[in-house]
């Protein structure tokens, strides 16, 4: 543990340069990781990036497993608007991950046990390398403030400023499910690495609180800060600066 390394990279498309070398550099230390990738905008870059290190053989993915990092509940299960759906064409699909190398997280039956069984195989087996986004209001997977650093993978309850900022994903705020499943802090606390993908003018506030003000609930990204692995958190000048 330590604090994190903070990069900071132009644009975007450093941002994807630069977070898919970290990335790659993990992968080929280590073949066999399992890898928790976040959805959203802010990775598509370097996921985009990583897929072309792929296809040139320069990444080898055959004994790469992934985690499912967060899901929205009240969906079918082919929804494409599913997180999962969404992971299985900017990650799984180009980087030829499949099968029982990709655990899904539940989203029917019984939902406490299920994540609580995710969290015992986790305990043992362990996240090495979580691939991070920043949520508007500081959340990481769907661990929406309040939050303690213990919370486990668990169901949750979308908070307004989620709802709102995922409503171009849906036609309207309306439409965005208000139930989700989470890797919980937990767990994602535990990581051998993190890499923290951040970009825009608009994340500048949540960035600078998550890494420059005070550790805790209310952001909690925050508790990255004391992660048991090596944080890096690489975020574009606009996002940084406030530009
Ligand atoms: C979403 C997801 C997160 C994601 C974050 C940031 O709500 N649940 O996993 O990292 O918000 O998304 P974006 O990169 O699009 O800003």
């Amino acid at each position: 543990m330590g604090e994190p390394r903070i990069e900071v990279v132009d644009d975007d498309v450093e941002l994807a340069r630069v977070g898919a070398r970290s990335i790659a550099d993990l992968v080929r230390a280590d073949p066999e990781v399992t890898i928790v990738p976040a959805t959203g905008e802010t990775p598509l870059g370097t996921y985009a990036a990583l897929a072309d290190l792929h296809r040139d053989g320069d990444l080898p993915t055959e004994a790469v497993s992934v985690v499912q990092l967060d899901e929205y509940l009240g969906l079918m299960s082919e929804d494409r608007r599913s997180l999962f759906g969404w992971m299985d064409r900017t990650f799984l699909t180009p980087l030829e991950i499949t099968g029982e190398r990709v655990t899904r997280l539940p989203i029917d039956g019984d939902l406490d046990d299920a994540c609580a069984a995710i969290d015992r195989t986790l305990a043992t087996r362990g996240i090495d390398l979580a691939i991070l986004g920043l949520g508007s209001n500081g959340h990481v997977g769907f661990n929406e403030p309040p939050v303690s650093a213990g919370a486990p993978t668990r169901v949750v309850h979308l908070t307004p400023p989620t709802v709102e900022a995922n409503a171009r994903y849906w036609g309207s705020a309306q439409d965005v499910p208000t139930e989700a499943v989470t890797l919980g802090m937990r767990p994602l606390l535990a990581a051998a690495s993190v890499v923290v993908l951040v970009s825009g003018a608009r994340k500048h506030e949540i960035v600078r609180r998550a890494l420059e003000g005070p550790v805790g609930e209310d952001v909690p990204a925050s508790f990255l800060r004391t992660a048991a692995g090596d944080v890096t958190v690489i975020v574009d000048r606009a996002a940084w600066e406030g530009l």
